[in-house]
C-alpha cells in the first residue's frame, strides 16, 4: 500500500517528448479478468496485468476468497477459480485501497454468492457512495449488515443463497454498477437484465462471453439493454490485456502541447466506449495518426502517432461523458493550451470518482494560471492559445489522475508545476515517472 508520507514531485518545462511507449494493462480489463477467472472452474493465464495497487488489492481479496492467484512473471499472472457462487467467506475485513471499481465489483461478485463479507478501502474510497450499488444488489436478495453513515465503507454484505434476477436501470451512466449488478446475476437462475440510457464501458459484457456465459446485447438509442442468462458454467480462458487509454492519454497530451513532440504509443485499447478523448482531441486539431490497428484480447488496438498540435477550444457534448468519464482532468490540461473556449457539459459524476474532480480540475488550472469555471455540472475552460503561468501547487487529493495531469501540464507551462502528493499514481500507472523521463521529461522530487 502507498505510503501516507506524501511524496510530491514538480515537472518543468523542456526539450520535445521522443521515442516509443506502451501503456501499462488496462486497469478495468485486469480487474475484470481476475475477478471472472476466479468465477470458472479451473486455470486461466492473464499477460498485460495492470501490476498497479487497484489491480494487486482486487488480486489479494480474491485470494481470501479462495481463488487461488499466482503471478508467474512480469504481467503475467494465473488463477484458478473456485465456480460460480463458489467464494468462500473471507477470514479478514477485504482491503480495496483506493479503488472503486474492484471494491464495487466484488460487491456484486460477492452478492451472488452464500457467504458474508466486509468490505473497506482508504480515506478516498471510505467517502464514495456504496449505497447506489448495495440497492440493486438488496434487490436481488443480498442483505447489508452495518454500513458506515450514507452508505459508504465499511460495510458488511452477506450475499443470497439464492439470488434473484432483476431487471434494472441505473440511476447514473455508471459501468461499476452494471457490473455489479451483472455479476451478481451470475449467481440468479434466469435472465438478469441491466437498461443503460447511456451505453457505458462494455468489458464486462464482453469479458463473461470471453468466459462463455451468455449475454445479448441490444442497442436502444445512446442506451443498451443487457441480459445475462445466469447460473452459467464459466470455463477458464486466457486474457491478453491490452494497453489503458486512460493511462496512454497522459503521455499523448504531452506530446500534444509539448513543442517539437513526436510520440508513438503501441497497443493502445480503441474499444469505442473507450475512445471519447481522441475523437475530441482530433475535433480540437491534434494531430494522432493510426498506424497499426488489430486485436487484442476480445478488444480493439492501435498504435498512435502522436505529435505536437496546435489546438482550438471545442465544446464536449454530455452524452459523451461516459466515453471518456476518466479523462476530463487531462482534458482540461489539453484545454488549457488551446486557443479558444473549452465547455465540457455534463460531468456530474466527476464529483464522485477519487476526489471531486470537477472541484479539482478547476483548482488545478486556476492555480496555475488559467481561467476556468464551474458551471452547474458544466466545466469551462479559457485557452488562450499559448502556454499558461504554471507555478502552481495542485493539491491533489489522493488522486492519480490529478497529480499525473498536474506533472503534464508542468511539461510545457512557464514555470514549474508542483503535484503535492505522488504517490497515488501507484494504483494505476506505476511506471509514469519513468516512462515519461524516458521520453524526456523534467520531472524532479
Ligand atoms: C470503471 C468505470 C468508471 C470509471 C472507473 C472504471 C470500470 O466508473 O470512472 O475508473 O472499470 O467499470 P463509474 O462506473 O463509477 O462511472
Amino acid at each position: 500500500m502507498h505510503a501516507s508520507t506524501p511524496v510530491p514531485m514538480s515537472s518543468v518545462r523542456g526539450g520535445p517528448l521522443k521515442g516509443r511507449v506502451r501503456a501499462p494493462g488496462d486497469k478495468s480489463i485486469s480487474h475484470r479478468a481476475l475477478i471472472l477467472a476466479g468465477l470458472t472452474v479451473g486455470r486461466t493465464r492473464i499477460t498485460g496485468l495492470l501490476e498497479g495497487e487497484d489491480v494487486l488489492n482486487t488480486g489479494k481479496a480474491l485470494r481470501a476468497l479462495g481463488a487461488r492467484v499466482e503471478r508467474t512473471g512480469e504481467g503475467m499472472w494465473q488463477v484458478h477459480g473456485v465456480g460460480v457462487s463458489g467464494f468462500a467467506a473471507p477470514p479478514a475485513p477485504l482491503d480495496f485501497g483506493n479503488s472503486g471499481t474492484g471494491c464495487r465489483l466484488m460487491l456484486g461478485a460477492v452478492a451472488g454468492c452464500p457467504i458474508t463479507a466486509t468490505f473497506d478501502g482508504d480515506a478516498s474510497l471510505r467517502k464514495r457512495p456504496m449505497q447506489r450499488v448495495l440497492d440493486p444488489l438488496i434487490r436481488m436478495g443480498a442483505r447489508p449488515g452495518a454500513v458506515a453513515e450514507g452508505g459508504r465503507l465499511p460495510l458488511t454484505l452477506e450475499g443470497a443463497r439464492d439470488p434473484i434476477p432483476i431487471v434494472y436501470e441505473p440511476p447514473a451512466a455508471s459501468a461499476q454498477l452494471k457490473s455489479a449488478v451483472l455479476l451478481a446475476g451470475l449467481g440468479a437462475p434466469g435472465e438478469t437484465t441491466v437498461l443503460e440510457k447511456e451505453a457505458t464501458r462494455d468489458h464486462t459484457e464482453r469479458m463473461l462471453r470471453h468466459f462463455g456465459a451468455e449475454v445479448a446485447v441490444e442497442v436502444m438509442g445512446d442506451g443498451r439493454r443487457i441480459t445475462l442468462k445466469g447460473q452459467p458454467e464459466l470455463a477458464p480462458a486466457d486474457v491478453a490485456v491490452p494497453a489503458d487509454p486512460s493511462s496512454a492519454a497522459f503521455p499523448l497530451v504531452a506530446a500534444l502541447i509539448v513543442p517539437g513532440s513526436d510520440l508513438v504509443i503501441e497497443g493502445v485499447m480503441t474499444n469505442p466506449l473507450r475512445a471519447g478523448l481522441f475523437q475530441t482531441l482530433a475535433e480540437m486539431g491534434a494531430s494522432i495518426e493510426t498506424l497499426a490497428a488489430s486485436s487484442d484480447g476480445g478488444e480493439e488496438v492501435a498504435d498512435l502517432r502522436v505529435r505536437f498540435s496546435a489546438l482550438r477550444g471545442v465544446e464536449v457534448p454530455a452524452p459523451r461523458a461516459p466515453t471518456m468519464i476518466d479523462e476530463y482532468p487531462i482534458l482540461a490540461v489539453a484545454a488549457a493550451f488551446a486557443e479558444g473556449t473549452t465547455i465540457m457539459r455534463g460531468l456530474k459524476e466527476l464529483r464522485v470518482k477519487e476526489s471531486d474532480r470537477l472541484a479539482a480540475t478547476a483548482a488545478m488550472l486556476r492555480v496555475n494560471g488559467v481561467e476556468a469555471e464551474i458551471d452547474g455540472d458544466d466545466l469551462v475552460v479559457h485557452g488562450r492559445g499559448r502556454p499558461p503561468r504554471g507555478g502552481g501547487t495542485v493539491t491533489t487529493h489522493m488522486d492519480h489522475r490529478m497529480a499525473m495531469s498536474a506533472l503534464v501540464m508542468g511539461l510545457a507551462s512557464e514555470h514549474a508545476v508542483t503535484a503535492d502528493d505522488t504517490g497515488f499514481i501507484a494504483t494505476s500507472f506505476p511506471t509514469f515517472a519513468p516512462m515519461m523521463r524516458g521520453l524526456g521529461a523534467n520531472f524532479s522530487g
